[in-house]
């Protein structure tokens, strides 16, 4: 009974990944793995396809919010292939993205 309750409350600790445990550091080397094919993911990186925003400009859309981009993240957007992310990359790209915006 209380191994099944000490589970359970693990299970939503890690479900509820908050946005401040989210690691922008985490976030560039996934959005130079993953992202960097369509996005200017970086100041350091050339225009690629010119068809996906630089994340500079998403950074800087106004009252971006980080857990509705983790969210938007975990969905495959249209062009964008579905890259299975997890929760937590989610909120690291999301972080990294942001943080490129400032
Ligand atoms: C195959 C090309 C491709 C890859 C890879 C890709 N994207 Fe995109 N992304 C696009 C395109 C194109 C758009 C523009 C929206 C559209 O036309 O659907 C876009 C739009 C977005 C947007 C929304 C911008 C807005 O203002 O609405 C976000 C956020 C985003 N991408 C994040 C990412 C992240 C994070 C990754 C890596 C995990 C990624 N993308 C990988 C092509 C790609």
């Amino acid at each position: 009974m209380r191994r099944s309750l000490a589970a359970s409350l693990l299970f939503l600790v890690v479900l509820a990944t908050p946005p401040w445990a989210a690691d922008a550091d985490r976030g560039e080397i996934l959005a130079r793995r993953w992202c960097a094919a369509c996005h200017v993911v970086a100041t350091d990186q050339q225009s690629v396809t010119g068809q996906a925003p630089p994340f500079s400009t998403i950074g800087r859309t106004p009252d971006l919010d980080p857990s509705r981009l983790a969210l938007f993240l975990l969905l495959p957007h249209p062009k964008m292939p579905d890259m299975a992310l997890s929760r937590s990359e989610a909120a690291d790209l999301a972080a990294y993205i942001l943080s490129q915006g400032r």
